[in-house]
C-alpha cells in the first residue's frame, strides 16, 4: 500500500510544510491575496522588496502584456521597512503565513538598514536578498550583475541574523560566478530568478510602451520559464548543497516538479497570480496530484532529481497537458480571477505533449546476435497498451 504524500522541504536552515512560495512582488506587501487563497497552506509568503524607507517606483504605465509573460516596470515601489511593520505584517500574521520579507537597496549599507530593521519581526523565517537593483555607488550598474557588489549586499544583509536567501538576475553569462560570490558572503540559499531585461516600443506612436521609457522592463511568466530552469539546473550542479528556490514562469503543479527536478527544493509563483490570484493554491494542488499520480511519496525525492538520472534525454510527460498557452490580459493582483487563460488545455493523446508514455525498452540481446546496425532493420515492436490518461491540470476557473 501506498504511504501518505508527504509534501515537506527545506531551504537552507528553513522548514516548510510544501514547496510552493509566492513570489515578491506579485502579490503585494501583505495578506492581498488572501480573499483567494489560505495563506497559511502556502509553503510561504514573499512579500514585494522593501528599502529602508518608502520609494515611489516609476511612472505608469507599469505593466505591458507580452506573448507568454509580462513586462513590467514598477521600480520596487514600497512603504518602507518601518511601515511594513505597522500596517501590512500584522495581517499576514494574523493568517498564519510564514513570511519571507525581500529587501532591497541602492547603496550597500542600505541593505544593511532595512534587514536591521527586520529583526525580531513576527512571522518573518527569512530574508531575500533582491539585488537585481542600480547601485548608487557603480554607476548605477545592478548590484546582481557584479559579484563583489552582490557579495557585499548579502553580507550587509546578514547582520539580521535572518536566513538569508539571495535573489539573483539571469542577465549574467555566468550565474554561478555571481551565486558563489552570494553562498560566499553568507546567503544559504540561491532564488533563482529575478526578471529577464526587455523592451516594448509602440510602433503606432514611435514611443515606449512602459513609464520607464528607456529604461525598459522585466520580462517574466511562461516565456522565462526555460531559463529559470536552466539556471536552476546551473546552479544545482555547480553547487550541490546550496538551497535553491526556482522561480520563473511556474502556473501549474508540472512546472514545479521540472524546477523541483532541475535542483530546487522549493519554487514561487509570480506573474501566473496575475490572471489568477489563486494560482499559488493551484499549483500547490496539481503538484500533490502529480506525485500521486506518479507514485511519489516524498517530494524532496524529486529535487535535483535530473542530475541522477539515467536517461536524461525522454521528452514525453505522463503528467497531461504542457503546452503553455498564454492568451488574455494581465489584471491587478486581487483582481477577479482572469477567464481568458487557456492554459492547461490536454493535447490529444499520441501528440509529443500527450498522455503517451513512451515505449518501453527494447528486450536484451542474447549474446552474439546481430544489432540493430548489423542487419536489417528490426521487426517493428508491438504498441504498447495505452494507459487511461491523468486527470487534466488546470490553471484556470
Ligand atoms: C509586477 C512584478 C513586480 C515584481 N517585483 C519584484 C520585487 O519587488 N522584488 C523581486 O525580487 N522580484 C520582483 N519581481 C520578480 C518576480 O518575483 C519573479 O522573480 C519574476 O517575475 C519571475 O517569476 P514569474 O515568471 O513567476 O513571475 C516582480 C515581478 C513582477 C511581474
Amino acid at each position: 500500500m501506498r504511504g501518505q504524500l508527504s509534501l515537506r522541504t527545506t531551504v537552507g536552515s528553513v522548514s516548510l510544510p510544501n514547496p510552493v512560495l509566492t513570489a515578491s512582488g506579485t502579490s503585494g506587501h501583505g495578506a492581498e491575496l488572501a480573499p483567494y487563497v489560505d495563506l497559511s497552506t502556502l509553503g510561504a509568503v514573499t512579500v514585494k522588496s522593501l528599502a529602508a524607507t518608502a520609494w515611489d517606483g516609476n511612472p505608469a504605465p507599469r505593466v505591458h502584456e507580452t506573448p507568454a509573460g509580462m513586462l513590467n516596470s514598477v521600480g520596487l515601489q514600497g512603504p518602507g521597512v518601518q511601515a511594513w511593520l505597522e500596517r501590512d505584517l500584522p495581517a499576514l500574521t494574523e493568517r498564519g503565513a510564514r513570511v519571507v520579507a525581500s529587501i532591497w537597496g541602492r547603496r550597500v549599507e542600505d541593505f544593511g538598514r532595512a534587514a536591521a530593521m527586520l529583526v525580531g519581526a513576527p512571522g518573518v523565517i527569512a530574508l531575500e536578498v533582491n539585488v537585481s537593483c542600480p547601485n548608487l555607488d557603480d554607476r548605477s550598474r545592478m548590484f546582481a550583475h557584479s559579484p563583489h557588489a552582490t557579495g557585499d549586499a548579502v553580507a550587509a544583509a546578514g547582520l539580521s541574523g535572518l536566513p538569508l536567501w539571495v535573489k539573483l538576475s539571469p542577465n549574467v553569462p555566468d550565474l554561478t560566478e555571481i551565486a558563489a560570490a552570494a553562498l560566499h558572503a553568507g546567503a544559504e540559499a540561491l532564488v533563482l530568478v529575478n526578471t529577464l531585461l526587455g523592451m516594448s516600443i509602440d510602433p503606432a506612436r514611435r514611443a515606449y510602451r512602459l513609464g520607464s521609457g528607456p529604461g525598459g522592463g522585466g520580462l517574466s511568466g511562461p516565456a522565462i520559464r526555460p531559463v529559470a530552469v536552466r539556471a536552476v539546473h546551473d546552479c544545482r550542479a555547480a553547487f550541490p548543497d546550496a538551497a535553491i528556490v526556482g522561480v520563473g514562469g511556474v502556473s501549474r503543479g508540472v512546472d514545479a516538479v521540472e524546477m523541483m527536478l532541475a535542483g530546487a527544493d522549493a519554487v514561487e509563483v509570480g506573474t501566473a497570480t496575475f490572471r489568477d490570484p489563486r494560482a499559488p493554491a493551484k499549483v500547490l494542488r496539481g503538484l500533490a496530484r502529480w506525485c500521486r499520480w506518479h507514485g511519489v511519496d516524498d517530494v524532496r525525492t524529486l529535487v535535483g532529481a535530473v542530475h541522477r538520472s539515467v536517461d536524461r534525454t525522454t521528452t514525453s510527460d505522463t503528467a497531461g497537458p504542457t503546452a503553455d498557452v498564454w492568451v488574455g490580459t494581465a489584471a491587478a493582483p486581487g483582481a477577479a480571477p482572469a477567464s481568458v487563460a487557456a492554459e492547461g488545455r490536454p493535447a490529444p493523446p499520441g501528440t509529443l505533449h500527450g498522455g503517451t508514455p513512451p515505449p518501453p525498452p527494447p528486450p536484451p540481446r542474447p549474446p552474439g546476435a546481430p544489432g540493430p546496425l548489423a542487419g536489417s532493420a528490426p521487426p517493428p515492436r508491438p504498441a504498447p497498451p495505452r494507459p487511461a490518461p491523468p486527470p487534466p491540470e488546470r490553471s484556470q476557473p
